[in-house]
């Protein structure tokens, strides 16, 4: 008897190079304070422990940005229009990216455009069982660069480039207004984005978020050790870095630390890395916006500012905005 043929999303791959992030990994850990590129967390496991760190009690802003797209939907729906093509930056969570599937208006292609490649393919199979009627067009490549989109068999009538979770504050204000650009770029003419954008708020509100009860953003954070120590023949002793997150009120940023307990040496692809006890790896930032400074920041990307969405409490906000 013969299986009924599950249809397999055809996978558009860019080439990124081991040799190039050893390189970023070495140039990282040389600086002071060292850092290491928060992309390195996302292997399997990291982005099974970020699906979990999105459903903390402390982690306002999954929630907070779904409750905002469930009660729009109509009006972002009525926004986008019919035959729209929806190209997901970091596809991660799949959550909201449903709403919107299962709302919009005969979607030309849906197009997740994700780093983790196994993570990818997985979420891109999974949606296209779930949509049968929507084309999944997943794109393996670092978003940060422009890439070259898939061709849907429908011809959309624009571009939606979709950026939730505001991994937008995942970058320097500089690195943010370059992927500004690019999203400028994919979106072509006539396009547009949505894009959630966390929001600045009272410091303990945001501490807590990125030191949850649990632990689970501590194991989040050290699982980037451990990947270095099985993919860039590093010996990081993961019992001798703990996590640590601390919001910094001028730059108005989140900023997420491996604390070294001790004095000791690690070796990383044959080179010697010391740290005093304290001295630390910065993995992460996480930027935070007033609803001003965002707009200026895509004004400058070329993008403006049509509709902002905010929960009551003021914690996140969802914005649509045109290119111009
Ligand atoms: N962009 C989100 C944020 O900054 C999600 C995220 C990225 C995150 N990396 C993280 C959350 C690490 C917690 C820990 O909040």
């Amino acid at each position: 008897m013969s299986e009924p043929a599950i249809p397999t999303p055809e996978l558009t791959e860019q080439d990124g190079s081991k040799a190039d992030d050893l390189a970023e990994i070495l140039q990282g850990l040389r600086q002071s304070p060292k850092v290491l590129s928060p992309k390195f967390f996302y292997d399997e496991v990291g982005s099974q422990l970020f699906e979990k760190i999105t459903e903390l009690p402390e982690y306002y802003l999954t929630r907070t940005e779904l409750s905002i797209m469930r009660k729009h939907i109509g009006e972002i729906v009525n926004l986008i229009g019919p035959h729209a093509s929806l190209i997901e930056f970091g596809s991660g969570s799949s959550m909201k990216t449903r709403i919107l599937l299962e709302h919009l208006d005969r979607l030309a292609a849906y197009v997740p455009v994700d780093i983790s490649r196994d993570h990818l393919v997985a979420a891109a199979e999974a949606l296209a069982l779930e949509f049968p009627h929507i084309e999944v067009l997943p794109v393996a490549a670092d978003f940060t660069q422009p890439f070259d989109l898939p061709q849907p068999g429908v011809m959309p009538l624009r571009n939606i480039v979709y950026f939730p979770g505001s991994t937008i504050g995942n970058f320097s204000p500089g690195a943010a207004q370059a992927l500004l650009e690019v999203m400028y770029q994919e979106a072509k003419e006539g396009g547009a984005l949505l894009i959630g954008v966390d929001l600045k708020k009272d410091k303990t509100i945001l501490e807590r978020a990125y030191n949850d009860g649990a632990g689970v953003t501590a194991r989040f954070n050290l699982n980037m050790l451990r990947r270095l120590n099985n993919e860039f023949s590093a010996n990081f002793d993961l019992s001798r870095f703990e996590h640590r997150a601390v919001y910094q009120e001028s730059p108005g940023r989140i900023e997420m630390h491996l604390v070294s307990t001790c004095s000791q040496t690690v070796r990383v692809a044959g080179k010697d890395f010391h740290f005093e006890e304290n001295d630390f790896i910065r993995t992460e930032c996480s930027h935070k916006y007033t609803l001003e400074e965002f707009a200026e920041m895509a004004r400058r990307a070329g993008f403006v500012v049509h509709t902002v969405w905010i929960d009551p409490e003021r914690l996140f906000s969802v914005q649509y905005c045109l290119r111009e």
